[in-house]
């Protein structure tokens, strides 16, 4: 078994679905109890394979190890470093002979514990970053064994290390860094500053494998199938009873997923429902409702719930209190629904993302309140199943197929719940979603005749808020700002912009300025997901 420190990454859970993958246990422990949990197992397991210690990795983190006091003893971490929000662990977890890989965060800290120096980077490094090998160091190096030069990697760090402790060799770097990947090969502990568990970074499982096989296991890759899907199923059977449960349908995948998973589990006990809250997109409702008559042998419940969405959104501007306001509203429609039917349990699609970025882990920051995690109230009358809430899109949508999910629903483009509002910055207003909605079905009936929507994560329009200066027809116009974003994506956690046809761009832009008379400008948004996230707030 792997332990996997969770210093607060936004992508500790990634690692572990990694290893997972390589058909390894993982268990992933704050840094808190971190010794205490690698003690008990190492005493309690010596001699057995099953819950046997093989490795310990340490995660990501937001904290900047630069400013953390260095550790003394127990007492002080507890009263000093935690507090000030830059977790820590004790050096006794190097002297205990067991494998270890600091990623980024992991192995700032690794260094600055073991005597090397960590200083808050000159040059902030998101995104793709060119790992080159040192040759001669390379050819004894177990943990870049069969990794070419030249390899992309993707980077999201501030700090970084200047100087690698006394008996470690640096074996990697950058243009921007000197100490991409350090080891101690005697003492099997490695650190690496850009993140591996990304699908952005080239031969990233490759390098966790060799780690693997460095802590003596023998990783192979592992799927899922329908026996891990009847086991989801017995999992909500045991937990529901014969209770009765709501499940708000968006027409994604995600809920789609989590509705079939609950009606295999408790039938006619499961009552479906499609709130529209007058934030989806154009001619989305007729679809949706298209879709569901066709496909599903449920009876949905379709809920007009415009007036209330606009009502609880009137002259808020801030992102975060957009998708709280949002978040509310769908609680009240859901306890009114609960009230008449009886139901006990809300059933909800949220992936391990949505949990991440609204801070589901004890270190991580809040990136934004996913409407159906952070932004839920703390007192609420129903109690929760998400059945995917450990899962990513790539692997709902496996899930998906065993359940014989209909391919229109699960290639569908993901759209997230809070809707057109988190792409309109600023206070929502009808006559913004009538804009973004016309714009924003133009760009979909191009991609779609490109053919190029299948192969992107997600392309939309975004209502910038920004008004400039045109001329039209001699006069001067003052009008409306769109930006148009495409990305390709595997996960939700790294992305790229799409390298798009100049021509495309320009058919797209010359048509929403023709068409949509309040728009002047269109804008590409030419941004990595890290540092910017796909949808802008
Ligand atoms: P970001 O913008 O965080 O988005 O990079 C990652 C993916 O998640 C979707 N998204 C959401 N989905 N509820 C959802 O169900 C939400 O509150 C939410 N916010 C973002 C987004 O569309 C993208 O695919």
């Amino acid at each position: 078994m792997i332990i996997l420190i969770d210093f607060g990454s936004q992508t500790a859970h990634l690692i572990g679905r990694r290893i997972r993958e390589l058909g390894t246990e993982v268990l992933i422990v704050t840094p808190e109890v971190a010794m205490q949990k690698i003690r008990s197992f190492s005493r309690q397991r010596r001699d057995q394979d099953d819950g046997r210690v093989d490795g310990i990795i340490f995660s990501g983190g937001p904290a900047s190890v630069y400013n953390a006091p260095r550790y003394k003893k127990r007492r002080d971490i507890i009263a000093s470093d935690y507090e000030k929000g830059a977790p820590t662990i004790d050096p006794e977890v190097f002297k205990l002979g067991i494998p270890i890989l600091g990623i980024c965060y992991g192995q700032q800290l690794i260094c600055q514990l073991l005597g090397g120096e960590v200083k808050a980077g000159f040059k902030k490094e998101y995104g793709p970053a060119i790992l080159e090998l040192k040759n001669q160091k390379i050819k004894e190096s177990k943990l870049l064994e069969g990794i070419p030069d030249g390899i992309t990697v993707w980077m999201s760090h501030g700090d970084e290390v200047i100087k690698v402790p006394n008996d470690f060799e640096t074996i990697a770097t950058t243009k921007t860094i000197p100490h991409a990947v350090v080891e101690n090969k005697n003492k099997k502990i490695y650190g690496i500053q850009f993140h591996p568990e990304v699908v952005h970074t080239e031969f990233g499982t490759e390098i966790l494998e060799n780690f693997l096989k460095i802590c003596g296991l023998n990783p192979k890759r592992s799927t899922i199938d329908e026996k891990f899907v009847e086991n989801i199923i017995k999992d909500i059977k045991d937990s529901v009873g014969r209770e009765k449960a709501i499940c708000a349908l968006s027409g994604g995948v995600d809920s789609s997923v989590a509705a079939l998973l609950v009606h295999k589990a408790i039938g006619k006990n499961l009552i479906p429902c499609y709130i529209d809250s007058g934030l989806m997109r154009d001619g989305e409702t007729d679809t949706l409702r298209g879709v569901f008559a066709k496909h599903y042998n449920m009876d949905i419940k379709i809920i007009d719930a415009k007036k209330e969405f606009l009502k609880a959104l009137k002259e808020v501007a801030d992102p975060e209190q957009k998708r709280k306001a949002i978040g509310k509203a769908f609680i009240e429609v859901f306890e009114r629904l609960a009230k008449e039917s009886g139901a006990k349990f809300l059933v909800q699609g949220t992936i391990y993302p949505d949990v991440i970025e609204s801070a589901g882990t004890k270190h991580a920051r809040v990136i934004k309140s996913h409407h159906n995690v952070g932004a839920l109230p703390k007192k609420m009358n129903l109690a929760l199943i998400e059945p995917l809430r450990n899962f990513y899109k790539d692997e709902v949508r496996k899930i998906g197929k065993i359940l014989g999910l209909p391919e229109q629903i699960l290639n569908r483009q993901p759209f997230p719940g809070p809707g057109l509002a988190v792409r309109i910055i600023g206070e929502i207003t009808e006559k913004k979603l009538e804009i973004l909605r016309k714009a924003d079905k133009i760009i979909q009936q191009e991609f779609e005749e490109a053919d190029l929507e299948k192969k992107l994560w997600q392309v939309f329009a975004v209502f910038t808020g920004i008004k400039t200066t045109g001329v039209r027809g001699d006069e001067r116009a003052y009008g409306e700002t769109i930006a148009i974003r495409a990305i390709e994506a595997q996960d939700a956690m790294s992305a790229n912009f799409a390298k798009l046809p100049y021509e495309l761009l320009e058919k797209i832009s010359t048509r929403i300025v023709n068409e949509v008379r309040e728009v002047n400008r269109v804008v590409y948004d030419i941004t990595n997901k890290p540092p910017a996230t796909m949808e802008w707030e």
